[in-house]
């Protein structure tokens, strides 16, 4: 399986003087699929987006992207790959499409006008694109931010918490922007905080916990790990964030599973008898 894996890492080891970040990291992405990197605030996501991306080099190990080495081939895996950063990388004063035609013309693309209207069509940007970045919605920018970063169409996304400060509106855009580079063929590694986020994009989940990958797995598998379920009946009440889409009228295409759909005319089913698989402890599995 390794051997055709898109991104390969195998006991990459980082440390920062006395910390040690990463410990032993193991991780393989497959070829045009979605994995989430789950972690808590320092767990070493960064670190280790870095150092597939050859912005920083491991102390130990080795990673391989497109069978290419972080270390011994850094130019050709950054052809590769492609990284959205944690923050934003947009500059605010330029146009949408002048972002974009800035960084086709530093890629060297022999159209970087062409190159730039193609992805404002791709990522619904075509009317913004003409307007200065510093009116753009959160949504809009981290949209133009991941665009960038597909300039030259790299196989390999990384994106490094996508969707962190995004309104839930906008995290749905994001997340249907993910779903279609996948589609297209993309292999797209994230990063994310969010357990929602890995469960609605990935198809397999690595959790990143005291320097080492704890574990890795479909969400299938990851549930299997808790104790058998028994069944219960509980009321389930909508969440905050069912009620502002309902509310806000969001299009939202891929609601989790067993959520209650929010009514677009404001009224609100507080109620439903929802079959639950949970642990006979308190709380949901998931
Ligand atoms: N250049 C650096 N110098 C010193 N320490 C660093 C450096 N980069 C990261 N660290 C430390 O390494 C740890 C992991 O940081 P990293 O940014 O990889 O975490 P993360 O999982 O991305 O967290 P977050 O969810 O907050 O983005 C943190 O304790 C951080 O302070
Ligand atoms: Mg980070």
């Amino acid at each position: 399986m390794s051997a055709t894996a898109a991104v390969h890492v195998r006991g990459v080891e980082k440390s920062f003087g006395d910390l040690a970040v990463l410990r032993g990291v193991d991780l393989d992405v497959q070829a045009g699929s979605i994995v989430a990197l789950l972690g808590s605030n320092g767990a070493g996501k960064t670190t280790l987006v870095r150092i597939l991306s050859t912005l920083l080099p491991a102390d130990a190990g080795t990673a391989t992207v497109q069978g290419h080495d972080v270390a011994r081939e850094p130019g050709r895996v950054r052809e590769s790959i492609s990284l959205t950063g944690q923050f934003a990388a947009v500059d605010e004063v330029l146009t949408g499409r002048e972002n974009l035609v800035l960084v086709a013309r530093l890629r060297h693309l022999p159209d970087p006008g062409a190159v730039a209207d193609a992805l404002l069509a791709r990522f619904s940007l075509v009317e913004a694109g003409a307007r200065r970045v510093a009116t753009y919605s959160g949504g809009m920018r981290r949209r133009l931010d991941i665009a960038m970063s597909l300039v030259g169409n790299p196989p390999v996304v990384v994106l490094d918490e996508p969707t962190t400060g995004l309104d839930p509106q906008s995290r749905l855009e994001v997340w249907r922007t993910i779903r279609g580079l996948a589609a297209e063929g993309a292999t797209v590694l994230l990063t994310t905080q969010y357990l929602d986020e890995a469960e609605q994009l990935a198809d397999r989940i690595a959790i990143l916990h005291e320097g080492t990958i704890i574990q890795d797995g479909t969400l299938t598998e990851l549930r299997a790990l808790l104790p058998p379920a028994t069944v219960e009946y509980v009321e389930k009440q909508p969440t905050l964030e069912e009620v502002f889409l309902a509310l806000v009228g969001s299009q939202a295409t891929s609601a989790p599973a067993g959520t209650p759909p929010g009514t677009p005319d404001g009224t609100n089913r507080t109620t439903t008898g929802t079959a639950t698989r949970g642990a006979s402890t308190d709380g949901d599995p998931r």
